[in-house]
């Protein structure tokens, strides 16, 4: 496939999966029913499949790889702490208190990944 449609996909993928956490994350917070509705839960499990499917892609394409280039490693753990985090958030935490305290360090990580994307430095240095 052509690496401009691919980067697209990525980037079409990231904006949803960065937008319907956010639309969870606030919907969390007002302490919505709608939060358990099941296609709220099963989209996000098919939006970052493409997520992760593009980033691997992409990554291939251009023959740079997690652990071996520090800005693909920074993204790979930037994500793990955005899902782990994330879902501590949306599910797992006991109280309203840790679920918002994940909630930010959940934005702060993707806000990092999407930093460490467009400087391609873990740094985030030019
Ligand atoms: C939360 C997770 C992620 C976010 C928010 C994200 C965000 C982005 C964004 C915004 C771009 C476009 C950058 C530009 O316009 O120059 C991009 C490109 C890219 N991403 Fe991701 N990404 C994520 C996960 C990953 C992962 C896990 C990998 C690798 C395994 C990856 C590999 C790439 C590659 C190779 C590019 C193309 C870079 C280029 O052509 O300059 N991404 N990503």
């Amino acid at each position: 496939m052509d690496y401009l449609a691919l980067k697209s996909i990525h980037v079409a993928s990231v904006a949803l999966s960065l937008g319907g956490f956010l639309a969870r994350g606030l919907l969390m917070l007002a302490g919505s029913p709608l939060l358990a509705a099941r296609w709220l839960r099963i989209a996000p499990h098919v939006v970052d499949t493409v997520l992760l499917a593009s980033a691997l892609w992409l990554a291939a394409a251009i023959r740079q790889y997690p652990f071996v280039h520090g800005w693909l490693t920074a993204k790979v753990l930037g994500l793990l702490v955005y899902i782990g985090f994330g879902t501590i958030a949306l599910r797992r935490g006991r109280t309203r208190r840790i679920r918002a305290s994940a909630f930010c360090i959940a934005l702060a990580a993707a806000a990092y990944v999407v930093a460490v994307a467009l400087t391609r430095s873990p740094l985030l240095s030019r």
